[in-house]
């Protein structure tokens, strides 16, 4: 199947309903509906997922809707930055679900390919980002961020979008995106959109429902306990991050990948709060890889 309409539930018989939304699964049913809006002289958004949405992706298109004429959501599982076989295979996969939550929110366009149609036979280029690719969720996950920036170059030109939105959980994927970006001339604005939080301030990640009851209690610990580092750091606590990665393993999460102050430009170690930095974590709990940031402001 190559192009779809989802018109409103509502509105069964409705010749093309003001919030149809255009499913492609291939390239060029996109670049052709693309094209289109572009001879219309309107602005174009993208909203790049890997599907299993929650609130936070759907508050990425909702920025995305407030600064652009159409928005292109994306749902590609990336074979290419899972570094481990059963994290892939344990993805989540709620493509039905998530198509009608972003027909909801106002989606304009979903772009859903399978493998073979973003890397077909003979697919042979990698975009690798020297330095920052190999920090923090870098040096554990070999091979991630360069299946990331490959995915994102090729969704970038494939939707010519004129800014691209992502969140700021996965803050390190963000600046190493800003990175490729400005290092390939890329057109596109790249807009970081803040951490939607739950209720308890647990950030919310597709990777939340894996969590057993119990340990879902547990988590929703990590904001404390990383709100209370980022405060004794500004106060100049040299320890603070020591002292949170022991809170962390007393708490059960094992192992803490880990704990520390980076500066937001380049994530090199932060000494002290006098430049914008962040503290990182990446904790495991129950078998759930876990990771936040805040702001040291
Ligand atoms: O953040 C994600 O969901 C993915 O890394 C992205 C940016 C969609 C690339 O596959």
């Amino acid at each position: 199947m190559s192009d779809t309409t989802m018109p409103d539930a509502a509105m069964p018989n409705a010749a093309m309903p003001d919030t149809a939304m255009i499913v492609a699964h291939d390239i060029s049913t996109l670049t052709a509906t693309v094209a289109r809006w572009r001879a219309e002289g309107l602005s174009i958004g993208l909203v790049p997922t890997m599907g299993a949405l929650h609130e936070g992706h759907l508050t990425l298109v909702e920025a995305a809707l407030a600064r652009c004429d159409r928005v292109i959501a994306s749902i590609f599982v990336n074979p290419i930055q899972f570094d481990n076989q059963d994290d892939l295979a344990k993805y989540p996969r709620t493509a039905d679900e998530d198509a009608e939550h972003l027909r909801k929110a106002g989606a304009h366009a979903l772009f859903m390919p399978d493998a073979t149609v973003m890397y077909p036979a003979g697919f042979a280029t990698t975009v690798h980002v020297k330095g920052v690719s190999s920090e923090l969720c870098g040096a554990f996950r070999p091979g991630h961020f360069d299946g990331v920036a490959t995915v994102v170059t090729k969704l970038l030109l494939i939707s010519r979008a004129d800014r691209a939105f992502f969140g700021e959980k996965d803050f390190q994927q963000l600046q190493i995106i800003r990175r490729v970006v400005a290092d390939l001339n890329i057109p596109v604005d790249i807009v970081g959109c803040p951490i939607k939080r739950e209720s308890d301030m647990l950030a919310m990640s597709s990777r939340n429902r894996r969590l057993s009851p119990e340990a879902r209690r547990i988590a929703a610990r990590l904001p404390a306990l990383m709100r209370a580092a980022v405060e004794s750091f500004r106060q100049g606590d040299e320890e603070s991050s020591a002292r949170l990665r022991a809170a962390l393993g007393a708490e059960g999460f094992d192992p803490v990948e880990y704990a520390t102050f980076r500066q937001e430009a380049d994530l090199a170690p932060a000494l002290d709060a006098s430049t914008p930095c962040r503290l990182f974590v990446a904790a495991w709990l129950d078998g759930v890889r876990l990771i936040d940031n805040m702001p040291v402001a």
